[in-house]
């Protein structure tokens, strides 16, 4: 079995991935982190010595290599990741996969992401909460598309983390 876990920046997939693996004994994989380790650099590095098509090329190339491995796993995709190339379409065709899209509101997204921002190649020099906003917008816009082919889409707003695994376990009963 593998699971996989789509969403925007901000929805929780790594911290959901971790705690959903932990319950159904799988091993835990987070597609950014894969990169970092096999770059040996963190993410906005990537972005800024390398350039965002870099990034791109590598994310695919690693996903193919955990999806062609026989190995059960839950993994925790970027926020892009099902957006470019034909990566929806290698998950999709993999067997033995279920996709999850956690979807998280505008407003949710925005309170947390501005937060975080500054470790976020993507956003971190937007220079205010309502700059932010309209860029989420523009961009849920553009990937719902995509996150919307999940097999399964668990909405995580005012939710805790048990409450959000407790739900996918339930679906995937
Ligand atoms: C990205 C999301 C990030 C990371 C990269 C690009 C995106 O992952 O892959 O910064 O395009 O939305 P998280 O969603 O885990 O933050």
């Amino acid at each position: 079995m593998k699971i996989v876990l789509l969403g925007y920046m901000g929805s929780g997939k790594s911290v959901v991935g971790r705690a959903l693996a932990e319950k159904l004994q799988l091993v835990f994989l987070d597609l950014d982190d894969e990169i970092k380790v096999q770059e040996g650099r963190d993410i906005p590095e990537i972005f800024k010595t390398l350039g965002e098509i870099y990034f791109r090329r590598k994310e695919t190339e690693v996903l193919q290599s955990l999806l062609n491995s026989d190995k059960d796993f839950v993994l925790s995709l970027g926020g892009g990741t099902p957006c470019y190339g034909k990566n929806l379409q290698l998950i999709k065709n993999s067997g033995e996969t279920t996709l999850i899209y956690l979807k998280t509101s505008l407003e949710e997204l925005k309170k947390r992401l501005w937060r975080e921002k500054g470790t976020r190649p993507l956003i971190q020099d937007l220079g205010s909460p309502e700059v932010l906003e309209d860029f989420i917008r523009k961009h849920l816009f553009e990937r719902n598309f995509y996150y919307n082919q999940s097999d399964l889409i668990i909405l995580t707003d005012r939710k805790e983390i048990g409450e959000i695994v407790a739900e996918i376990q339930q679906e995937l009963s």
